[in-house]
C-alpha cells in the first residue's frame, strides 16, 4: 500500500505536512471559538476542513486522505457533541458531514493513487524508450564506424589494384627511359659536362623503379628484413632532392640530427620515400619565408611491460616539422587515410604510403600539434640490430 502512495513518507516535504497541520489547526480553533449564533461562520469552517482533506489525499494517497479525514473527524466530533448538544435537529447533519469527509478523502486518495501509478508507468515506459534510443544510438555509431572501416579496407584494396596496374604501366616506359639514359651516359666521353646529368637520369630512373616496387608491396604485409640505414646520408639525400623545390618556394630546410643517433632498421629507399613525402608536404603547405626542420635523436629507452626482467627497446625519434598553417584538429585523424587530400592536385596517397611503410618496419608515425603553429610528423623507428649500443 505504502509503495502505491504518490510519495513515500521520507520524501514528503515537511512544508506539506506543516501546511495541513496549520489549516486543520486554524479551522478547528475557528470552530471552537466562534459562538453558535454565528451559524454561517460555522458552515464556512466546517467546509474549510475539505481543504486539508483534499490536499492530504492528493499528496499522500488514500491512506493520507483517510488519516487526515480521521483527524479532522476526531477534532470535529467533540465540537458537535459539546456545542451542538442544544440543537439536536442540527446534529445528524454534522455527523453526515463527517461521513462526507471520509468519502471525499477516499475518492480523492484513490484517484490520486491511480494517477500516481499511471505516472509511474509512464515514467518507466519513458525510461525504456530512452534506453532503447540510447542503445540504437550506440549501435548506429558502431555501424558508422564499421562502415568507415569497410570503406577504408575497400580503398586499400582498390589502392592495391591501382598500384599494380600503375606499376605495370609505368615500369615499361621507365625501362625505356633508363635504357636510353644509360646509352646516353655511356656514349658521353668522360668529363663531358652532360655526363653528370646522364648519371642523375639513370640514378633517378633506378630510384623510381624501386619506389614502384615498394608501391606494389603497399598492400602486402612486409617481411622485416634486417636493414641498416644511417640517418644522416638518408636525410641529406632527401634535402638534396628537395633543395631546388624549397628554394623556388622560398622555404628553408634545416636538419638537426644528434651525433649519437644509431642506424635504423628500415631500408634507405623506404626511409627516403617517407621523408621525401613529409618534406614535400611541408614545402607545399608553406609560403615564402617558411621553415621545415628535420630532427632525429635516440629516444629514451622504452620500457616494455615485463616486471621481472624489463626489456629495453631503443628507438630513434625522427620528426619533420614546419611552421605553416598546420593541420586542423578535425582532419588530423584522417590525413593518413588513402585518398584523403585537401590539396588541389593532391592524390592523398603520400601519408598513407608513409604510414604503411613505417608500420611495415615496426615503427610508428603520428601527427602532433606543433608549437606555436604548423604541423609536426613524428616517427619512432626501431634501431638496427647492434646499433643501439644498449
Ligand atoms: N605539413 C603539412 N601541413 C599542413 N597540412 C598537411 C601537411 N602534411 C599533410 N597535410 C594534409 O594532409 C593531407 C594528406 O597528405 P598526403 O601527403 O597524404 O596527400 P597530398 O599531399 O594531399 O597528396 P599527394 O598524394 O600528392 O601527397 C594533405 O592534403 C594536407 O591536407
Ligand atoms: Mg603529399
Amino acid at each position: 500500500m505504502t509503495s502505491s502512495l504518490p510519495e513515500s513518507v521520507d520524501q514528503v516535504p515537511i512544508r506539506r505536512l506543516a501546511f495541513l497541520v496549520t489549516v486543520v489547526a486554524f479551522v478547528t480553533v475557528g470552530h471552537y471559538t466562534i459562538g453558535l449564533h454565528q451559524a454561517a461562520w460555522h458552515d464556512v469552517f466546517r467546509r474549510l476542513y475539505y481543504v486539508p482533506i483534499i490536499f492530504g489525499a492528493s499528496w499522500f494517497g488514500l491512506r493520507g486522505g483517510l488519516v487526515t479525514a480521521g483527524i479532522v473527524a476526531g477534532l470535529f466530533v467533540p465540537h458537535v457533541l459539546l456545542q451542538w448538544r442544544e440543537m439536536p435537529l442540527e446534529q445528524p447533519e454534522q455527523y453526515l458531514e463527517i461521513l462526507i469527509y471520509l468519502v471525499v478523502a477516499g475518492v480523492t486518495g484513490a484517484l490520486s493513487e491511480k494517477e500516481a501509478s499511471r505516472r509511474k508507468e509512464l515514467r518507466l515506459a519513458n525510461e525504456k524508450v530512452e534506453e532503447g534510443y540510447q542503445r540504437l544510438r550506440e549501435q548506429s555509431v558502431a555501424l558508422v564506424r564499421a562502415d568507415e572501416q569497410l570503406r577504408r579496407a575497400d580503398r586499400l584494396a582498390a589502392l592495391g589494384e591501382l598500384s599494380a596496374s600503375m606499376a605495370h604501366e609505368i615500369r615499361n616506359p621507365l625501362g625505356s627511359i633508363k635504357g636510353t639514359a644509360e646509352i646516353f651516359r655511356d656514349s658521353l666521353p668522360a668529363g663531358h659536362r652532360l655526363a653528370e646529368f646522364a648519371r642523375i637520369l639513370v640514378k633517378e630512373a633506378d630510384r623510381l623503379d624501386r619506389i614502384l616496387t615498394h608501391f606494389l608491396g603497399f598492400a602486402r604485409p612486409k617481411d622485416v628484413v634486417s636493414s641498416r640505414t644511417e640517418l644522416a646520408p638518408a636525410v641529406a639525400q632527401v634535402v638534396g632532392l628537395t633543395r631546388e623545390r624549397a628554394r623556388s618556394a622560398g622555404v628553408a630546410i634545416t636538419v638537426e640530427l644528434s651525433p649519437e643517433v644509431p642506424p635504423v632498421a628500415i631500408p634507405s629507399d623506404a626511409l627516403g620515400q617517407v621523408l621525401l613525402n613529409l618534406v614535400l608536404n611541408a614545402i607545399q603547405a608553406l609560403g615564402p619565408g617558411g621553415r621545415v626542420s628535420i630532427s632525429g635523436a635516440i629516444a629514451p629507452a622504452r620500457r616494455l611491460a615485463c616486471r621481472e626482467s624489463p626489456v629495453q627497446l631503443q628507438v630513434v625519434h625522427l620528426a619533420v616539422a614546419d611552421d605553416g598553417p598546420g593541420i586542423p584538429h578535425d582532419i588530423r585523424e584522417r590525413v593518413f587515410d588513402p585518398f584523403f587530400t585537401t590539396r588541389r592536385g593532391g592524390t592523398g596517397l603520400g601519408l598513407a604510403i608513409c604510414q604503411r611503410i613505417v608500420l611495415g618496419y615496426r615503427g610508428a608515425i603520428a601527427v602532433v600539434a606543433a608549437a606555436p603553429q604548423g604541423a609536426r610528423f613524428e616517427m619512432e623507428l626501431p634501431v638496427a640490430d647492434g646499433g643501439s649500443g644498449a
